[in-house]
């Protein structure tokens, strides 16, 4: 079997982070969100991957290249336009065979691994297997409707009116009729192929698309909230240890991992939190939930529930609570008189403050 995984688009929800980095990288305690599903479909041991790449190509394959670093044979398929999931599909029948393949899309964020869902489809062959969960808003998912013997009997992309709350999960198993529904169907309102029409096409011609419901934990990783909510829920579980150097005057509590060649002086850090490779913390207080990448200075601030890129710096300031700040940002306070705000902000740049 070989894994489709979908890193195209265009990420809006985002902004500014993605003007200038794909959002399957923005990462969730300090590892794209990417990276989390190449390991999941290692772990099902699955070796062929296909990545679909769009403007952001030559990043996402800086981060990953060949694959090796997750055991992974990867190639690259690029997607001229973000057209759609199923154009994702239409793109990729070369690459993909005659094979049975899994679908990721690599924006999405699953804990708990995709073996449940492999071993579903590897027991009873449906045509398709949906991974399914849940949600307290689904007109913003496709939208699965179930029979009482629980097949998938209809589906709908962002409805409305939602006939059901069981959002699709933006993982997907397929047998290789998936072919015919991507080449069958017309673009949609927004003007994609929707996978979802694929899906409901394939199900017009009878064909048995069956589901998995998880419960464990789901996110698309497409705006802040989300990402700030992954980051929170990955540090839950981080193994805490001090690679790097806290100085005596310094306090830790909880869940906290300090990298190698970080350094914590005078500062207090209450867990779970990160510390990222050759940050400094000085004379700060670092909250809960909150992951610090490589390379940033935070000074004489205090900051919790947030998530800082790589190479900032944060000097004089409290305190900054569920905040995504990207990489090379400089946050401090006016130099001088007038106390006026004075911003340099990029397209897209949301700002909050409380004074
Ligand atoms: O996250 C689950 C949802 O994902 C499902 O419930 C929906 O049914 C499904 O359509 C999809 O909806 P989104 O609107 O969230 O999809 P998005 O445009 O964010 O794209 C998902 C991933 O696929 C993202 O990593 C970008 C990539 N992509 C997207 C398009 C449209 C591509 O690589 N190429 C594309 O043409």
């Amino acid at each position: 079997m070989k894994a489709l995984v979908l890193a195209g688009g265009a990420g809006t929800r985002l902004r500014p982070i993605t003007h200038t980095s794909a959002k399957q990288l923005v990462p969730i305690a300090n590892k794209p969100v990417l990276f989390y599903g190449l390991e999941a479909i290692a772990d099902a041991g699955i070796k062929e991957v296909g990545i679909i790449v769009g403007e952001t190509a030559a990043e996402i394959e800086q981060a990953v290249g060949d694959g090796a670093d997750f055991g992974l044979d990867v190639t690259y398929l690029p997607q001229p336009q973000p057209l759609g999931l199923a154009h994702a599909v239409l793109i990729a029948r070369d690459f993909l065979g005659d094979d049975d393949f899994l679908m990721y899309l690599g924006d999405n964020f699953i804990l708990g691994g995709i073996s449940a869902l492999l071993d579903e489809f590897r027991t009873h062959r449906p045509d398709v297997q949906l991974m399914l969960t849940r949600v307290s808003d689904p007109s913003s998912y496709g939208v699965a409707s179930l029979s009482e013997e629980g097949r998938v009997t209809g589906l709908e992309e962002k409805p409305a009116r939602p006939r059901s709350d069981l959002a699709v999960v933006g993982v997907y198993l397929f047998s290789p009729v998936v072919h015919e529904a991507v080449r069958a169907i017309a673009p949609s309102d927004r003007g994609e192929l929707e996978i979802t029409d694929a899906l409901q096409w394939l199900l017009d011609q009878g064909r048995d698309i069956r589901p998995t419901v998880i419960t464990g934990y789901w996110k698309d990783t497409g705006n802040v909230a989300d990402m700030l909510e992954a980051n929170r829920c990955v540090l839950e579980v981080l193994e805490p240890g001090i690679e790097g150097f806290v100085s005596a005057d310094s306090e830790l509590v909880g869940r906290v991992r300090v990298c190698e060649g970080a350094e914590v002086h005078g500062s207090r850090i209450v867990g779970p939190a990160l510390i990222g490779a050759g940050s400094a913390i000085v004379d700060s207080y670092v909250g809960p939930s909150t992951a610090i990448a490589e390379n940033c200075r935070i000074e004489d601030s205090e900051i919790e529930f947030s998530i800082v890129l790589n190479d900032s710096a944060i000097t004089g300031i409290r305190r900054i609570g569920a905040s995504l700040i990207g990489c090379h940002v400089v946050v401090a306070p006016a130099p001088r008189v007038p106390a006026a705000h004075r911003f340099v902000l990029g397209d897209h740049s949301k700002v909050q403050i409380s004074s």
